[in-house]
């Protein structure tokens, strides 16, 4: 399928579907079953130093919400229209178990064309730049570097970060950058107004994509038992969170320019979310929650919905990037529509019809 080839600044993908890092991504047998399932990418579950960041893991809990707010059964049953919302950790695994792993799972990923990304959260710095050294010397060919969960404060202090300021994520990419040369993918946090000013900051400090935008923080009340849902504040996503993402990709692309390679998270379902995605300006997309909840099978629907939406259109991956993201015009740009406002207010009364 040579309509679905993309690069990524200096990676070439088979394809932009990048299946990114969840719960479903920890074990061997999940980014196996990734790679199989023709994803272009596939993101390990992050790790970091954090022992907190583990317990949390195995405090975790994840569910499934209809449009009423009612949890639905975990299933690819539920409907189109769920949000997950859930509290997660980081993968229980030591770090040079994790490394192992990812490395055994590089060369099956490399026999299939598919480019094996490790992922590491941000806790401590120093440590970070350790392990982010470690990972290239061990031969993996994209990090990926998450410094903005939703988590950071909910978590236990210091077990994840969420960096809002484009001076830390600057100071932070340029450690990185001066500790490893492989392509450098950043994740950011949606939880800001500033994302295009933290992509800018990770890019002038040597990142090679932007990966935007982390999921955000929300509570839910249980009407029954009048608790918080999951008891607590949880990071919240679904096909709403679209939208956004594709705004921060069309700003970004608006403010950067179209050689600063993006991709976009937060809300793809499917292969025309995906389509979406590009046409805001990203290089290529991630799918993560979609997959835990239905099953890998979302992976080989999506491409074959994306390269058919191609086909029709007569693009390429490559083509559709921006397409969308370059035509938007301000508001002052649009046509006038005098008096429209109008059709949504109720119809005067007849006189003498008036009711009290
Ligand atoms: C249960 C769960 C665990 C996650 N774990 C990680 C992780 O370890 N590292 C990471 O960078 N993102 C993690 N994410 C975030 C996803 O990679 C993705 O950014 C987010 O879910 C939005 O994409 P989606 O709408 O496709 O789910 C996790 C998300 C969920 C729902």
């Amino acid at each position: 399928m040579v309509r679905l080839r993309c690069t990524v600044g200096r990676v070439e993908l088979k394809n932009p579907l990048i299946a990114a890092a969840a719960e479903h991504m920890i074990d061997a047998a999940g980014v196996e079953a990734a790679i199989r399932a023709g994803a272009g990418a596939a993101v390990v579950k992050s790790t970091n130093e954090s022992e907190a960041a583990k317990d949390q893991l195995q405090r975790a809990e994840y569910v499934a919400l209809g449009a009423d707010w009612r949890p639905v059964p975990w299933s690819g049953d539920a409907p189109d229209d769920v949000t997950i919302a859930s509290r997660s950790g980081l993968t229980p695994q030591f770090f040079e178990t994790w490394l192992d792993q990812a490395v055994a799972l590089e060369r099956k990923a490399r026999a299939r064309d598919c480019v094996l990304v490790a992922s590491l959260i941000l806790a401590d710095l120093d440590q970070a730049v350790g392990m982010a050294r470690q990972v290239e010397q061990a031969g993996l060919p994209v990090l990926e570097f998450n410094i903005g969960t939703p988590y950071a404060s909910q978590a236990a202090k210091g077990a994840v970060s969420t960096e809002l300021s484009p001076e830390r994520v600057g100071a932070i990419v340029a450690r990185i950058r001066q500790t490893v040369s492989i392509p450098l993918w950043i994740k950011l946090t949606g939880q800001s107004e500033r994302v295009p000013d933290l992509a800018d900051a990770a890019f002038s400090n040597g990142a090679d994509s932007v990966v935007m935008a982390g999921r955000l923080l929300g509570f839910i009340p249980d009407v029954e038992t009048l608790e918080p849902m999951l008891g607590t504040s949880l990071a919240v996503g679904g096909f709403w969170n679209l939208p956004l993402t594709c705004q921060w990709l069309a700003l970004s692309r608006a403010r950067l320019g179209p050689d600063r390679p993006l991709i976009g998270i937060n809300g793809a379902r499917n292969g025309l979310d995906i389509a979406r995605m590009l046409l805001a300006g990203a290089s290529a997309a991630g799918i993560a929650s979609a997959v835990m909840l239905r099953g890998f099978g979302v992976i080989g629907d999506s491409l074959a919905e994306l390269d058919r939406w191609l086909e029709g259109k007569g693009l390429t991956a490559g083509d559709a990037v921006g397409l969308a993201a370059d035509r938007r015009k301000s508001f002052a740009q649009m046509p006038l529509r005098t008096d429209h406002w109008r059709q949504f207010i109720p119809a005067a009364p007849e006189p003498g019809r008036e009711t009290r």
